[in-house]
């Protein structure tokens, strides 16, 4: 395939960013979306101009890294993965394809692609943990019974991959969908319990510290979210906040 790839070039946070044409050809159906960017960047470094700055890891869907906002997509216009697990099977021979990061208030651009998600990380160290000793007591794992509908539902709420895709979409930037994850993989399991009325408020605070915004039910980030992480966790997060503020 031969691909027309508009992407947003910004050179630090300070600077003016702009969108930018470049062309790439011969690109497999069989490439990732990672791989047609690093068809790309080895074309601009052999040219001597400077590569495009994209944040990956694992390239398998885990790290939550790819944050890539794809023909006014986060992770582009497959559902259920992420930017590395999508494929250019998706797209045609000729298409032109807009490439530019994720952007909300709360995630300012380091560079190119590449966006700051340290809010997230303060929102968990405001309360997405439990304090209890977990380490080599793994006895304990089946000494309390827990039903297998609230083990599989903390399971789900488990695995957000904190990738930032919910704020991405959302028109209001709103961060409740990670929050109302990482709420609820602890609410529903007693030993989430001890700690869960001060998770819930300093969650919350810091999320609105941070200058996300607030949620007004579209749904979007449910639509958008790479691991499936459902709205009823939003609902259940409103609970556990009007408990907590009680
Ligand atoms: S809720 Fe979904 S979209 Fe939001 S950070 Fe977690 S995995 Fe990403
Ligand atoms: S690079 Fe890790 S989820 Fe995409």
């Amino acid at each position: 395939m031969d691909l027309t790839l508009k992407i947003w070039r910004q050179k630090s946070p300070d600077s003016k960013g702009k969108m930018v044409d470049y062309k790439v050809t011969d690109i497999s159906e069989h490439m990732s979306f990672l791989e047609m960017m690093d068809v790309l960047n080895e074309q601009l470094v052999a040219k001597n101009e400077e590569p495009v700055a994209f944040d990956h890891d694992c390239r398998e869907g885990i790290c939550g890294m790819c944050s890539m906002y794809i023909n006014g997509e986060a992770h582009g216009p497959d559902r259920g993965i992420t930017t590395c697990q999508l494929h250019m099977r998706m797209f045609n021979d000729g298409d032109t394809i807009t490439i530019e990061p994720f952007r909300a208030n709360a995630f300012p651009v380091v560079k190119d692609l590449v966006v700051d998600r340290t809010s997230f990380e303060k929102i968990q160290q405001a309360g997405g943990f439990i304090s209890v000793n977990t380490m080599g007591r793994t006895t304990d794992a089946n000494n309390i019974l827990i039903s297998k509908h609230d083990a599989d539902e903390a399971m789900d709420a488990a695995t957000c991959i904190g990738c930032g895709a919910c704020v991405a979409t959302c028109k209001n930037s709103s961060a409740m969908l990670f929050v109302s994850a990482k709420v609820s993989q602890f609410a529903l399991l007693p030993q989430g319990r001890v700690e869960a009325a001060d998770r819930v408020l300093n969650m919350i605070k810091q999320m609105d510290e941070e200058g996300f915004g607030n949620c007004t039910n579209t749904g979007a980030c449910e639509v958008e979210c790479p691991k499936g992480i459902s709205l009823t966790n939003i609902a259940r997060l409103n609970r556990e906040y009007l408990k907590a503020s009680l």
